[in-house]
């Protein structure tokens, strides 16, 4: 007897309806959606009880005349895409044709909408998979969809409906997502009759962003922008010692379409080491454009998803946009007195002459800062220095444009001495500032052995009688995955059977003694990161290795040139591990505490 059947439509039509529309979200995106591409100037949202109820989305775009309204419910009816070739240059965000033909199979339906030229305007009611009635109607120019009981007809779907604030947030949060994807046009979400976003209509990202939160998250964002081969990418990002506790706000945008994408959070997690405070994550709404053949968009039928074609290329461009960013302000954390254990931090320079001056790196750098460069940093020029935001205390990092601080990136703070062996205490025009030795030569020599590995040029050195080390289980799978990036930083070791490995080179930065147990160490780190994170990681072992360490005397020279250099760093506010480097107590605090005025 034959067992195969093809199912009746309707039944058909459910299932299909169910890989695009999985809950009141899912509605709203792709009613959303189609506002958008149909070129609406303003987005009206409204739910009831949380969208299981009622889903109404109110748009001013072009609209249909009634041939299209009828036909816009058939599945893969599209206006947006011809044929096959179409699919390699989508400049929409819809393309399927699936999402109204979805939508409707599973819900009471009512669509009016008008394109402005026809003699009126059309209602459409359906339910289900079934057409109930036409009706000619006067409506304004655009399309309003009022999709109400999602799931009526698919109880068992209808059960997995959460309760409504549930279904709420995932909506609000798609409404934030499709809002900061098109700053010029009016959103408006209503729940129960609240408003619960209202953004009129603004020329630029950073104007909606701070529509959507609020002003201090403003203040704590740099614009970030990089172009490189077909790649464009722009947007605005966290400043240096800034950023918060989770991931929730990271946004990216691909040819003006929100995705969630590993490539790219992996990307900004790395652009942001030693950047922030250990256990603080940035935050980024970042816009990234390919032309169509750099990008597949389709995917997923949730289209929530692409696949590049070159991941390096987009991994390039976040790491140079925010490289760029963080190079430009540079912020110092501040001593905020009573101690409220808040971290306050200022701008303490500006750009201008604080980028390093070219590559001057030699193993002796390396020495505990053996080359003897006095006179690096003039205490006499440090009276000039200023910054933008003196005397203000901000919880965050601030920016400050570069040239009000010209003068101020010349000079340094001057040296006045070391304390305890392990922090060295200067003052520039404003303040004291106490440097904790290990970090800073750490900062210095990690930004150099970055510019160093950018050139892939390690100096290394042949062991003629090459130690041989004993490698626990985990260490020898992590040497076999990591065998050829530990090669590049200058670390070569070769099998010699079992789990014992034959170090034959190491960077001549090292002494000999110690290039085992770093080369141990690195090991480590190697298994404990992932692989997108796992080069700056190594080179932040290998600057904490070669670093000074606390306990360790310095002259007066040594301190200037170390000071000196830390401040042409990327940022000498942090170490590559996220630990503060530098604290600072402002004058008038000083003043202050000592009742001058
Ligand atoms: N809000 C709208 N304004 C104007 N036209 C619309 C609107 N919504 C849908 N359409 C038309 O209906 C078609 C089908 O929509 P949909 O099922 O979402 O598929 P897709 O967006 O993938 O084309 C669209 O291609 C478009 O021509
Ligand atoms: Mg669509």
């Amino acid at each position: 007897m034959r067992k195969i059947r093809v199912l009746p439509d309707e039944v058909a039509q459910k299932i299909a309806a169910g890989e695009v529309i999985e809950r009141p979200v899912s509605v709203v995106k792709e009613l959303v959606e189609n506002a958008l591409d149909a070129g609406a100037t303003e987005v009206r949202i409204e739910l009831a009880d949380g969208g299981k109820a009622l889903v109404k989305v109110q748009d001013d775009g072009s609209g249909m005349d009634a041939e299209d309204a009828a036909l816009c419910f058939r599945r893969h009816s599209t206006s947006k895409i011809r044929r096959e070739e179409d699919l390699e240059r989508i400049a929409t965000l819809g393309f399927r044709g699936e999402a109204l033909a979805s939508i409707a199979a599973v819900s009471r339906l009512t669509m009016r909408t008008f394109d402005g030229a026809s003699d009126r305007g059309t209602m459409i009611e359906r339910e289900g998979e079934r057409l109930v009635a036409v009706t000619d109607i006067a409506f304004p120019r655009g399309t309003g969809v009022e999709v109400r009981d999602l799931f009526f007809n698919l109880p068992a779907r209808r059960k997995f409906l959460r309760s409504a604030s549930s279904e709420l947030g995932p909506v609000t949060k798609y409404v934030t997502q499709a809002a900061l994807g098109a700053p010029g046009v009016r959103f408006t979400l209503v729940h129960g009759g609240r408003e619960t976003i209202a953004c009129p209509p603004v020329g630029t990202l950073r104007e909606r962003v701070f529509q959507l939160f609020g002003g201090k998250m403003v203040d704590r964002l740099m614009d970030v922008a990089a172009e490189e081969g077909p790649g464009r990418i722009e947007g605005l990002a966290s400043l240096p010692l800034g950023g918060r506790p989770d991931k929730t706000v990271q946004h990216f945008f691909v040819n003006g379409r929100p995705v969630k994408d590993r490539v790219l959070m992996a990307a900004l997690s790395q652009a942001y080491t030693g950047v922030l405070e250990r256990g603080r994550q940035p935050e980024a709404f970042l816009f990234l454009e390919f032309p169509p053949g750099e990008v597949d968009v389709n995917v997923h039928p949730a289209k929530a998803e692409v696949r590049f074609r070159d991941t390096q290329l987009v991994f390039r461009l976040v790491l140079r946009a925010i490289g760029a960013g963080v190079s430009r302000g540079q912020v110092v954390k501040e001593v905020v007195p009573g101690g409220s254990g808040a971290a306050a931090a200022r701008v303490a320079e500006g750009e201008a002459g604080y980028r390093a001056p070219g590559l001057a790196f030699g193993p002796a750098d390396a020495e505990a800062i053996g080359a003897d460069r006095a006179g690096d940093v003039g205490g006499d020029a440090a009276g000039d220095a200023k910054g933008d935001a003196k005397g203000d205390v901000y919880r965050a990092s601030r920016y400050v444009s570069p040239s009000s601080t010209a003068a101020a990136a010349q000079a340094g703070p001057a040296v006045l001495g070391q304390f305890a062996d392990m922090y060295i205490v200067a003052a520039d025009g404003d303040g004291l500032l106490v440097i904790d030795q290990h970090n800073a030569h750490e900062r210095v020599l990690y930004d150099k052995f970055r510019e160093i590995d950018r050139e892939k040029a390690w100096p290394r050195k042949t062991l003629l009688i090459p130690p041989v080390l004993e490698l626990s289980p985990s260490a020898a799978a992590a040497f076999e995955e990591s065998a050829a990036l530990l090669d590049e930083l200058g670390f070569r070791a070769e099998p010699m059977g079992g789990r014992s490995f034959a170090l034959k080179e190491y960077p001549e930065l090292f002494k000999q003694e110690e290039a085992g147990d770093i080369f141990l160490s690195l090991l480590e780190v190697a298994e404990e990161r992932p692989a997108e994170e796992r080069r700056g990681r190594l080179l932040a072992t290998m600057a904490c290795k070669a670093a000074v360490k606390a306990g360790e005397p310095l002259n007066r020279d040594k301190m200037g040139y170390l000071v000196a250099e830390l401040f042409r760093t990327s940022q000498p506010a942090l170490c590559p591990h996220g630990r503060p480097i530098v604290v600072r107590l402002e004058k008038a605090t000083i003043d202050k505490g000592l009742g001058r005025k």
